[in-house]
């Protein structure tokens, strides 16, 4: 037993020592082994973000096979074989304890997994205090039938999002995810198909591996919270769709395998990308922090509202009449679209640009797409006077 203990002390040491501590800065790699052992030798606040797809322990036995008495491809992988619940909970401390360590302060972690594992993981996320931002559920267009009919078809996964700490200040996309969901706030449940087609990587006509994720949805994860040239870990990376996808991207990324048969799919996958673009207006989406300042005023001015028009909450329960000065009222409360906006609802601060809308035949819009409107004019009477005039600054 010592022996054993001392021997795979000195099996880590040299393992460790082959793989150089350089290896864990250069980015766009591969490292093969136990992701708990090589993060151990990883630097601390390494990474921006990192996305694990951890064993699901399924605790699968026996075959599955279809009504026409096809088997079906389930997880039957040695590596997702642990014995019992408390071996898979010791197994999942490790690693999202480590995974903590390596995070930048402000960096953020996403982990997916099924009802086998997710609760599990969740509860130890949580006594690590990592802070939970959102759960994502990924609902599968496409998914695998219940074939015996004795429960629901099991047609999504979850996705936990969580920061290093309840005082991150997490990246969050929000321009780009509401323009990817053409114009509307992107939600937490995200409809997309399983991996398949061309995708799926497989080796004489047979998938190489049973778990592989689609590149759609490490797009969304990595386009909402991280920014180019951001460093992503994962360090369950299969067949590496995460560094697939942040190379596209134009993200850094290190991948930890244990298999070889996957990590050599994996550089295979990723060295044939060929990356698009780098330009950076292409890849990041313009925020409102730097657009130019738009009073509420300047919409009353500019006829897109009058005065005597009625602005009201999302619920049509509290309303507000436009003043000509481009002040508001309601309940004889007078002020900025901000201040009575706070007032009405008893709140120390409101955004009064999402929080009051109008009425667009019918519709219950907010004013925030009046201010857009405004911002657009201003940028095309800008470019036309610059065409007008090219030498004038
Ligand atoms: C659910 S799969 C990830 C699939 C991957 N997201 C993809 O799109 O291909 C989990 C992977 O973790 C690997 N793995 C399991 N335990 C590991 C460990 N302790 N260290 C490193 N890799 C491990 C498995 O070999 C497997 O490829």
């Amino acid at each position: 037993m010592i022996l054993k203990f001392f021997l795979d002390v000195y099996r880590r040491l040299i393992h460790l020592e082959i793989m150089k501590i350089d290896d864990f800065k250069r980015r766009n790699k591969i490292l093969q082994g136990d992701c708990i052992e090589i993060l151990r030798a990883i630097p601390d606040q390494t990474f921006d973000m990192v996305f694990a797809d951890p064993p699901y322990n399924l605790q699968l036995s026996g075959d599955l096979h279809r009504p026409n008495h096809t088997k079906v491809d389930g997880v039957t992988e040695e590596w997702d074989r642990f014995d019992g619940f408390q071996a898979y909970d010791t197994f999942t401390h490790s690693w999202l304890r480590e995974v903590k360590r390596v995070l930048k302060p402000n960096g953020t972690l996403w982990v997916i997994g099924s009802y086998h594992n997710i609760f599990r993981v969740g509860a130890i996320v949580q006594d690590l205090e990592f802070w939970i931002l959102n759960d994502v559920i990924w609902r599968k267009t496409n998914p695998m039938p219940n074939f015996n009919g004795t429960r629901f078809t099991n047609a999504h996964e979850t996705l936990i999002w969580c920061s290093k700490s309840k005082e991150s200040k997490p990246v969050f996309n929000y321009q780009a995810m509401k323009a990817l969901n053409e114009g509307t706030q992107m939600r937490s449940d995200w409809v997309l198909p399983i991996c398949g087609g061309t995708e799926r990587i497989k080796k004489d006509g047979k998938k190489t591996h049973p778990t592989q994720k689609p590149e759609a949805l490490l797009y969304r994860i990595i386009l909402s919270a991280t920014n180019p040239g951001d460093f992503i870990l994962d360090p369950f990376f299969g067949t590496g769709t995460t560094g697939a996808v942040a190379k596209m991207l134009g993200r850094d990324w290190l991948g930890i395998e244990r298999e070889h048969a996957y990590v050599e799919a994996a550089n295979e996958r990723i060295n044939k990308i060929e990356v698009a673009t780098t330009e950076k207006d292409v890849l990041i989406t313009p925020t409102k922090k730097g657009a130019p300042r738009i009073a509420f005023g300047s919409l009353v001015e500019q006829g897109l509202l009058r005065a005597g028009d009625k602005l009201f909450d999302i619920r049509r329960r509290v309303t507000a009449k436009v003043n000509a000065d481009g002040s508001i009222a309601s309940r004889n409360i007078r002020g900025s679209i901000h201040q009575v906006g706070a007032k009405v609802q008893n709140t120390p601060a409101c955004n009064g640009w999402t929080y009051w809308h109008y009425d667009s035949g019918g519709q219950t819009l907010p004013i925030d797409d009046l201010r857009e409107r405004v911002r657009a004019n201003m940028a095309e009477s800008l470019l036309n006077s610059k065409r007008q005039s090219p030498t004038s600054h």
